[in-house]
């Protein structure tokens, strides 16, 4: 009888199971809030940010991959490093692009504000949108059972009445996540013109994303103008988790403009979470810093000893997984250097 093939041929009921990078990218966030935690509301939040950007390097390079940074820290030679276009890895399969943003939240964490995290996406190569010039983009991420109605050129007062009406409650009960931006300012007064109601964060639109794609959470949208790199990263997120986010390119000024035209950027173009992150073999982790609603932040609840958890998930298999893990620091300090 003839043995079947390794990768059970074309038959997906008999594949071997693969590698899950999530599950080793879990340890590289797991690092990143390790290290960021004890300056938690230290005030300084460039230290903060090196201190997980330096975690999250050390143990990325245990994870054997091609990998090169699409989403980083910034250009090459500009601290705090992991920068785009920075290949990492052994250079041994799979070719994957990398998302990182080891301290999402800077100020958040600096203060001692809810919502800090560290996060990483891997996508395969190609398969992630890279943001070039351009900064910002509007958003608008919600849940599955509303994705169908999130629309960017349709008033937003509209979209929370459409989003009532599908719940099956009244206006007043939905609730929209937003930035506390001035250029906020006109949306939010519509968002409550229409009678829904507005939950103002400080910073941290990835965290309120996942918070706003939750089935039954507080909040059923978030909308505002955020980061690009951001908007990538919660793409990877919400491919695994399920929901939509569309985005559209938003260029600060005329030279942001005029850059990201000559780039060959198209600024009507809306963009869905498939268009920020392509294929089908998406890895995504975060580790909480601070308490947040989506994550429990980095907590010592002994002398020498922590706690993280992280969200763990694939596209592939569409496993979400909370890992709650329990840290030696002594034990850490030793194996790692630097401070824990
Ligand atoms: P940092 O972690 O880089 O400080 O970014 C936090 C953040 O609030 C993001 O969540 C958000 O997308 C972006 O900044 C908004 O940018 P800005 O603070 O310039 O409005």
């Amino acid at each position: 009888m003839a043995s079947p093939p390794p990768n059970g041929g074309s038959d997906p009921t008999r594949a071997k199971p693969d590698r899950n990078l999530a599950l080793e990218l879990a340890r590289v966030t797991e690092a990143a809030a390790l290290a960021a935690a004890p300056l938690v509301g230290m005030g300084d939040k460039e230290a903060a940010d090196q201190a997980a950007v330096d975690g999250m390097r050390h143990m990325l390079h245990s994870v054997q991959m091609d990998g090169v940074v699409v989403i980083g820290e910034g250009e090459k030679d500009e601290a705090p490093m992991l920068y785009n276009g920075e290949h990492i890895g052994d250079g041994s399969p799979p070719q994957v692009d990398i998302a990182v943003d080891p301290l999402e939240g800077t100020e958040l964490a600096a203060n001692g504000m809810p919502s800090a995290l560290a996060v990483i996406a891997l996508s395969e190569r190609g398969a992630m949108f890279n943001p070039g010039p351009c900064v910002y983009m509007e958003k608008l991420a919600g849940a599955p059972e509303i994705a169908d109605l999130l629309d960017l050129d349709r008033p937003l007062a509209d979209t929370v009445r459409l989003i009532a009406e599908r719940r099956g409650c009244a206006v007043e009960e939905v609730m929209v996540v937003v930035l506390d931006r001035p250029r906020h300012k006109e949306g939010i007064e519509a968002i409550r013109n229409a009678g829904a109601r507005v939950r103002l964060i400080l910073h941290g639109d990835v965290s309120a994303a996942l918070l706003a794609v939750t089935e039954r959470s507080r909040v059923d949208l978030l909308w505002g103008i955020g980061g690009t790199p951001e908007g990538v990263i919660t793409a990877a997120a919400i491919k695994c988790l399920g929901g939509q986010i569309l985005g559209r390119l938003w260029p600060r000024n005329d030279h942001e403009r005029q850059a990201a035209l000559d780039a060959g950027y198209d600024l009507d173009r809306v963009l869905d979470r498939d268009d920020l992150v392509a294929g089908d073999d998406v890895f995504f982790s975060a580790t909480g810093i601070t308490d947040g609603d989506v994550l429990q932040g980095v907590r010592y609840p002994t002398l020498g000893g922590a706690t993280t958890e992280s969200l763990v998930m694939r596209t592939r298999s569409g496993t979400v997984r909370r890992i709650r893990a329990t840290h030696d620091r002594a034990k850490l300090r030793s194996l790692r250097g630097g401070r824990l």
